[in-house]
């Protein structure tokens, strides 16, 4: 039996609980409010912070995720904000609604936590429950990222990372042709690669940690003829 940690045990861990949304989702929500588009999903909600805020822009929200830890934190979250919490326990490769459900979805700091083959199932998932002309916004950490490197390399560009606050989590890495190969069945609207971000931790080296992530924004076909 493996002892690895898992998001669920992360989750034990308020630091894991966090509430200020990311810097896209509050870019691109005035825009997809104006398009009338209504019914989110959020891939990997985790502790609720998008679940929440997204609610409040008035949103239809709904989100899945492996860890119970997660989906309980995010339960207590939506009920301190009196907002409804339409949420379901799944793994990424098989999003639980039916196809052409959502106008949109988010999910960020998700999609990098599983092997590029589980990956394109759940990509393939999210084509799947969108609606035609529908818009996902993700956000993976990418092969500049300072956590790429760390560990054991169980398959190119997928860590089992070494040290930080998710030591043992597996991690996929995105270089730029990885992405769009990943994302080739969509209509990418934008990939922005933000780099030198720095976060608070501190490699055991005594280097900087240095964030580099992709920030994209997707489109499903309008028409699939
Ligand atoms: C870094 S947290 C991000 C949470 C949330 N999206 C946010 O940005 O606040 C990663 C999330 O991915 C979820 N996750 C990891 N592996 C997963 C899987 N196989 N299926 C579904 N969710 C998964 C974790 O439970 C956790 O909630």
């Amino acid at each position: 039996m493996s002892n690895a940690p898992s998001w669920d045990d992360l989750f034990a861990d308020p630091r894991f609980h966090w509430t200020e949304p990311d810097e896209g989702v509050l870019a691109t929500a005035p825009r997809w409010r104006d398009e009338g588009r209504d019914a989110i999903y959020d891939l990997g909600c985790g502790a609720g912070r998008h679940m929440a805020y997204l609610q409040t822009q008035g949103f239809e929200l709904y989100g899945s995720d492996v860890a119970p830890n997660g989906l309980d934190a995010c339960g207590r979250y939506l009920a301190e904000a009196k907002l409804p919490a339409r949420l379901v326990r799944a793994d990424m490769t098989t999003c639980p609604f039916a196809d052409a459900s959502f106008d949109a979805g988010v999910s960020t700091n998700v999609l990098n936590h599983n092997s590029l083959p589980m990956l394109r199932e759940t990509i393939d998932e999210v084509r799947r429950v969108l609606k035609p002309g529908g818009e996902f916004y993700l956000t993976v950490l990418s092969t500049n990222d300072w956590r790429c490197g760390s560990g054991e390399e169980v398959a190119p560009n997928t860590w089992v990372l070494g040290e930080g606050p998710e030591a043992g989590i597996l991690h996929h890495f995105f270089d730029d042709d990885g992405i769009r190969d990943w994302l080739s069945d969509f209509d990418i609207i934008e990939a922005r690669r933000d780099t030198g971000a720095s976060n608070s931790s501190v490699r055991d080296s005594g280097e900087p940690a240095v964030k580099d992530f992709w920030a994209v924004w997707i489109r499903k076909a309008a028409s699939t003829s």
